[in-house]
C-alpha cells in the first residue's frame, strides 16, 4: 500500500453542487456504474440527510455497486450520521465520511463553537459512525485556512476515536501548493497516531491550484485523493481525477506512485458525466478536452509523424480516446441492443423502456451508419429526458436559413396538451429558434449557456446540445440530442423549461442544508 494513492471520487457529491448539475437517481447510478468500471477505490455517492433524493441515490448507488466503497457524506451530528449508515446498509464496502469546520474564521461566525467544542464534537461524531461502519473518515473542514496547532490537536483526537481516514480539505481554494505540502508534511510528522490512519486531501480550485496542491500533498505522504471527473464542484469545481491519475502515471519516474484507475475509460466517463449534468468539457481541457491530442502546427505535426513521444507525453488510446466501438447498426436486433446496454451498466426498468428505447435506436440507425457507444448512451439520457413530466412538446420546426437575410424560425409546439405555432427571425437558425419558442413560453429566464457537442465524429454524428437556463437564482440544465443540430437545440431548451415546471423534483439535493 506504501506506493499506492486512493481515488476518492465526489463527482456525485460535491459535483453535483455545481450549480445547475443535480442529477436523478437513475443518472447518478449510471455514473457510479462507471467509475466502478474505472475503478475509482471510492464513490462519495452523496450527502444522504440532505434530501430524500440524494438518500434514495446513496442506497441504490450502495445496492449496485461491489468493486467501490461507497461512502455517505455526514456533518457531526448523530441525525445526519443515521442517515448516512442507513442509505449504506446495502453497501458491500461502506464508509461515512464526516465532517466540522476547524478554521478560526468558521468556527467564529458559522458554528459559533469555541475550538474545544469543535473538537468535543469532531469525536463524539467519529466514535458514533464508528457504532455502524469500521470504515470512518474525518474531514476538518476549511483545513487550508486552519492553525496547525489546533488540526494537530483535533486530528490526533479524531484518530484516537476511530478514523481510519483523516481528509485535508482546502475547501475554499486558498492554499498554494508549496505551502500546502508543506503542511501535510508537518501533519504527518507532528501527529504521534498520524500512522494509523490515511491522510487525504481535497483541493477546490478557485485559483486553478487544485491539481497542483493535489500532487504537492501526494509528494509529502498524502495517500488518498478526492477528485472529480472533469473537475467538476462548488464554484470553480474540484481537483480533477483525471489529471491528477495521468500526472502520477505519466511522471512515476518522480512520484514512484500507482493508482489502480483503469485509464481506458477515462474519456467514456467524462462524456458521460458531460452529457448528464451538461457541463461541456472545454476543447483544451487536459487529458479529456476535443483538443488534448491534436497537433495543428506544422512543425509538431512533423515531429509526431516522425517520433510520437517528440510532442505527446500520453497516448490518446491509454485515457481512452480512439475507442469508439461501432457496436450495432441498422440491421442489429433487440437482444443485441438489451446485451450492449447491460454491459454499459445500463439496467432497464420494464420490457416497455426496452421497446420505446429500441425504437428510437431504429429511427437513428436510419439515419446514421454506425452506432457507438456514446450514441447509446445519449438516447438513455434523452429517454430519461421523455420522462420529466412534458409541459413543452416539440411538433415539428421549419427554418429558413438564407444568405443575406434574416433566418426564420416556424415552430410547432403543444403546451399543455394544446397546440401553438408561431413565427420568429433570430440573428442566426439558432436564435431564430429560441425566439419562437420564448414567443410561446414567455419564460422570463435567462440563457446562460448554450453548447453543442457532436457525440461521435463524422457529419452525421449526433449533435448533443446543452442549454442553461435561470430563473430568478434557480439554474436547470436542459438537453436535446438529434442528427440535426436545430432540432437538437429546440429539444434541449423546452427540456430546460420541463424541468423548470418540475421544480419539486429537480430541487438541487443540498441546497436547503446549512453547515453547523
Ligand atoms: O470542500 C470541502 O471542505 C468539502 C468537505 C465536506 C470535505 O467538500
Ligand atoms: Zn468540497
Amino acid at each position: 500500500m506504501a506506493n499506492r494513492v486512493l481515488i476518492f471520487d465526489t463527482t456525485l457529491r460535491d459535483g453535483e453542487q455545481s450549480p445547475g448539475a443535480s442529477m436523478d437517481l437513475e443518472e447518478k447510478v449510471r455514473i457510479a456504474r462507471a467509475l466502478e468500471r474505472l475503478r475509482v477505490d471510492v464513490i462519495e455517492a452523496g450527502f444522504a440527510i440532505a434530501s430524500p433524493g440524494d438518500f434514495a441515490a446513496v442506497k441504490a448507488v450502495a445496492e449496485t455497486v461491489r468493486d467501490s466503497r461507497i461512502c455517505s457524506l455526514a456533518r457531526a451530528r448523530e441525525e445526519d450520521l443515521d442517515a448516512a449508515a442507513q442509505a449504506l446498509k446495502p453497501a458491500q464496502a461502506p464508509r461515512i465520511h464526516t465532517f466540522i469546520a476547524t478554521s478560526p474564521i468558521h468556527m467564529q461566525y458559522k458554528l459559533r463553537l469555541p475550538a474545544d467544542q469543535v473538537l468535543e464534537h469532531a469525536v463524539k461524531a467519529v466514535r458514533y459512525a464508528r457504532n455502524f461502519v469500521d470504515d470512518v473518515e474525518f474531514s476538518c473542514e476549511d483545513a487550508g485556512r486552519s492553525e496547525p496547532d489546533f488540526l494537530c490537536r483535533i486530528i490526533e483526537a479524531a484518530i484516537d476515536a476511530g478514523a481510519r481516514t483523516i481528509n485535508i480539505p482546502d475547501t475554499v481554494g486558498y492554499a498554494i501548493p508549496g505551502p500546502f505540502g508543506s503542511l501535510i508534511a508537518e501533519l504527518l510528522n507532528r501527529i504521534p497516531n498520524a500512522d494509523k490512519a490515511i491522510f487525504s486531501v481535497h483541493c477546490h480550485n478557485d485559483l486553478g491550484l487544485a491539481v497542483a496542491n493535489s500532487l504537492s500533498a501526494i509528494q509529502q505522504g498524502a495517500r488518498q485523493v478526492e477528485c472529480t471527473i472533469n473537475g467538476l464542484g462548488e464554484r470553480a469545481g474540484n481537483a480533477a481525477l483525471e489529471e491528477i491519475v495521468m500526472a502520477l502515471r505519466t511522471r512515476n519516474d518522480l512520484f514512484g506512485l500507482e493508482t489502480r484507475i483503469e485509464t481506458t475509460e477515462i474519456v467514456p466517463t467524462s462524456r458521460l458525466v458531460s452529457s448528464i449534468t451538461g457541463f461541456p468539457v472545454q476543447p483544451n481541457k487536459a487529458v479529456v478536452g476535443a483538443n488534448a491530442f491534436a497537433h495543428e502546427s506544422g512543425i509538431h505535426q512533423d515531429g509526431v509523424l516522425k517520433h510520437r513521444e517528440t510532442y505527446e507525453i500520453m497516448r490518446a488510446q491509454d485515457v481512452g480516446w480512439n475507442t469508439n466501438r461501432m457496436v450495432l447498426g441498422k440491421h442489429s436486433g433487440r437482444a443485441a441492443f438489451k446485451a450492449r446496454l447491460e454491459e454499459l451498466g445500463i439496467q432497464l426498468a420494464s420490457d416497455q423502456q426496452l421497446m420505446s428505447l429500441f425504437a428510437r435506436f431504429k429511427e437513428l440507425a436510419d439515419k446514421k451508419h454506425d452506432i457507438y457507444d456514446e450514441d447509446l448512451q445519449a438516447l438513455v439520457s434523452a429517454e430519461s429526458v421523455a420522462a420529466v413530466p412534458q409541459v413543452y412538446q416539440l411538433l415539428s420546426l421549419e427554418v429558413l436559413s438564407k444568405t443575406g437575410q434574416p433566418p426564420e424560425a416556424c415552430l410547432r409546439l403543444m403546451v399543455h396538451q394544446q397546440e401553438k405555432q408561431v413565427q420568429a427571425t433570430g440573428s442566426g437558425p439558432v436564435d431564430a429558434c429560441f425566439r419562437a419558442i420564448e414567443a410561446i413560453a414567455n419564460s422570463g429566464t435567462l440563457l446562460e449557456l448554450y453548447s453543442v457537442n457532436a457525440i461521435t465524429s463524422g457529419t452525421d454524428s449526433l449533435g448533443e446540445v446543452q442549454v442553461r437556463l435561470n430563473e430568478a437564482g434557480r439554474i436547470v440544465n436542459g438537453q436535446g440530442a438529434d442528427t440535426d443540430i436545430l432540432v437538437a437545440s429546440v429539444k434541449a431548451y423546452l427540456d430546460a423549461l420541463n424541468l423548470l415546471h418540475n421544480a419539486a423534483e429537480r430541487a438541487h439535493p443540498q441546497r436547503n442544508i446549512d453547515g453547523v
